[in-house]
């Protein structure tokens, strides 16, 4: 099948490069690219057959998740049982594009899951037709077209059954701090439609990835599902509190991944 063959391809020359960590870097970040649209692509048919269907997201993400192969991550999912059969709010912190590798190997334990994206993605082609497809919903931050995409997005995730998928950090700063402030959107969702939050936290990565570095080794990775955070009787006045004792759950759990034997005192 001409997509292994491609995989494979691009695995041989991520693995060849060992030359030169910085073309490592940029050989993985490009296979990175072209796996994702590669993958989109070949789903699209499926996708179109049954638009909005969350399960073509599914065997996206199975494919998507033998790129591990390639990019040499050694995922660990921690916390499994702490995933119920109901809908959840997901929350989860967003370093990098590695954090989409790890969302796919644990796919398969939170789905159904409506992923929300960047309005931008949407463009994205073909990744953003067939999220589309798949059911995304897609938000322009801070607007009110925004909103009202989320809260329809919610009305039938709760319908059916879904979860949502939400990176309350926004957009993706690459900074020092751990996590960035979440914005409130999320919170009040979940209190709003009475819906329990569930925190997902990828660990630190810094062992293996550093992008301002440009270096990009194999590495051991994790996702930590925490126990979910109900919001029954909660009301709007609770979410900036809610908000809060989520994030510093979060911050925890991420600290405890950082590698070790770095601090200096
Ligand atoms: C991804 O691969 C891992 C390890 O091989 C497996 O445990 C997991 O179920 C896979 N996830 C999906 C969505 O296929
Ligand atoms: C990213 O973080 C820096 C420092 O905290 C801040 O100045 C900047 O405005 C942030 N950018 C975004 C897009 O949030």
């Amino acid at each position: 099948m001409a997509l292994y063959e491609l995989i494979f391809g691009l695995s041989v020359l991520a693995l060849a490069v060992t030359v030169s960590q910085r073309t490592r870097y940029w050989a993985k970040m490009v296979s990175y690219f072209i796996i994702m649209q590669l993958v989109s692509l070949v789903m699209l048919p499926m996708a179109l057959m049954c638009p909005k269907d969350p399960r073509n997201f599914l065997y996206g993400a199975r494919l998507i998740n033998l790129s591990n192969i390639i990019f040499r991550i050694d995922w660990k999912l921690n916390g499994r049982d702490n995933v119920k059969d109901k809908a959840y709010i997901i929350v989860a912190n967003h370093q990098s594009s590695i954090d989409v590798l790890g969302m796919m190997m644990a796919w398969d334990v939170f789905h159904p899951v409506v992923p929300t994206m960047k309005s931008a993605l949407k463009y994205a082609l073909p990744f953003g037709l067939y999220g589309y497809l798949s059911g995304s919903v897609f938000i322009d931050r801070g607007s009110e077209r925004g909103r009202k995409a989320l809260e329809r997005g919610l009305e039938e995730a709760k319908k059916m059954k879904k979860s949502m998928w939400i990176f309350p950090e926004g957009t993706r700063n690459h900074t020092e701090e751990k996590l960035l402030p979440f914005k409130k959107g999320a919170f009040h969702m979940a209190v709003q439609a009475q819906i329990p939050i569930l925190p997902v936290v990828f660990s630190d990565y810094s062992n293996f990835y550093d992008r301002d570095g440009q270096r990009f080794d194999s590495g051991k990775a994790s996702v930590t599902v925490l126990p979910e955070i109900s919001t029954e009787g909660l009301t709007s006045a609770d979410v900036a509190e809610l908000c809060e004792k989520t994030r510093n759950l979060m911050i925890e759990q991420y600290v405890k991944t950082a590698p070790t034997g770095r601090k200096c005192t």
